[in-house]
């Protein structure tokens, strides 16, 4: 099972200056016809939340229009930056997502099963996972103790050392921390929010972030204190289970089309990609 994951995809309305500036939208076309294309077709893609950049009705159906190409499911939970009941407006027919309360649901269509968590507070940057959040996932994990598992959820669980990120972080990562420890089964908590791919041992188990479709946020760790956006190439995650001895395996996918295998191995040594023009030289 191959579970791709976007994150971050920021769509705005034409007029809108992530789009004007950064293109977010010409980036999720990108992304898509990146994951129409792979090899290894995923089974299901997860977008782990700021789809939108204002959370507005406009601003969903053109998301809405971008994601139509996908020729595999994709499921949506919201980000800081999204509005549950436009979000549920214009996905209507995504019968997964709750028609009131939090975004919380489960997929369970194949070996590995998908929990993604609503940690949206409206009007905030940070998020949170309340009591009630927190009770609907433990509850979740118990139905089904032996069933690799992950968690899916935009704002990450931990501090990443971008201190101005860490600002806004996770209220209720110790409340989620005492749920994960009472199931082995998670082998991932997958996130979003950092626009870059960070990795944390986390309560028994593996969080990471998911870099965006379009900008990252600059690497100025300590004693660095400021916030950047950093035009670094977007990318996605793989996440392919490979059966309980092989068990989950995260790949960071970027999203490009500049730099083709140039040398290949075809069994016998290594040999220069004909597909590739003799005059070809990687930036
Ligand atoms: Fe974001």
């Amino acid at each position: 099972m191959l579970i791709a994951q976007l994150s971050d995809t920021h769509v705005s309305t034409p007029e809108g200056p992530e789009d004007v500036v950064l293109h977010t939208s010409e980036h999720l076309a990108r992304a898509v016809a990146h994951l129409n294309r792979l090899q290894a077709r995923p089974d299901l893609v997860v977008i782990t939340g700021d789809l939108v950049d204002r959370g507005e009705v406009g601003e969903y159906e053109r998301l809405r229009e971008l994601l139509a190409p996908l020729r595999m499911p994709v499921y949506l939970l919201p980000g800081n930056h999204d509005h549950r009941d436009n979000l549920r407006r214009v996905f209507a027919d995504h019968s997964y997502l709750p028609r009131a309360g939090f975004l919380q649901y489960t997929v369970d269509d194949g070996p590995v099963r998908l929990v993604a968590l609503d940690t949206h507070i409206p009007g905030e940057p940070g998020g949170r996972l309340c009591g009630e959040r927190l009770a609907w996932l433990d509850a979740r994990l118990a139905e089904q103790p032996q069933r690799p598992t992950l968690v899916a959820m935009h704002h990450p669980p931990f501090a990443s050392g971008l201190a101005l990120m860490d600002a806004f972080g996770l209220d209720g990562s110790d409340g989620l921390a005492a749920v994960l420890r009472r199931h082995a089964q998670v082998e991932r908590v997958v996130c979003g929010h950092l626009h870059r791919p960070i990795v944390r041992r986390f309560a028994g188990t593996v969080a990471c972030t998911c870099p965006s479709t379009r900008h990252q946020l600059a690497l100025d760790l300590p004693p660095a204190h400021r916030l950047a956006l950093a035009m670094e190439p977007p990318a996605c995650m793989l996440h392919l289970w490979l059966g309980d001895a092989g068990g989950l395996v995260t790949h960071v996918s970027l999203i490009h089309d500049k730099y083709p295998p140039l040398v290949v191995h075809d069994g016998q040594g290594w040999v220069r990609n004909p597909q590739v023009p003799a005059n070809f030289h990687p930036a």
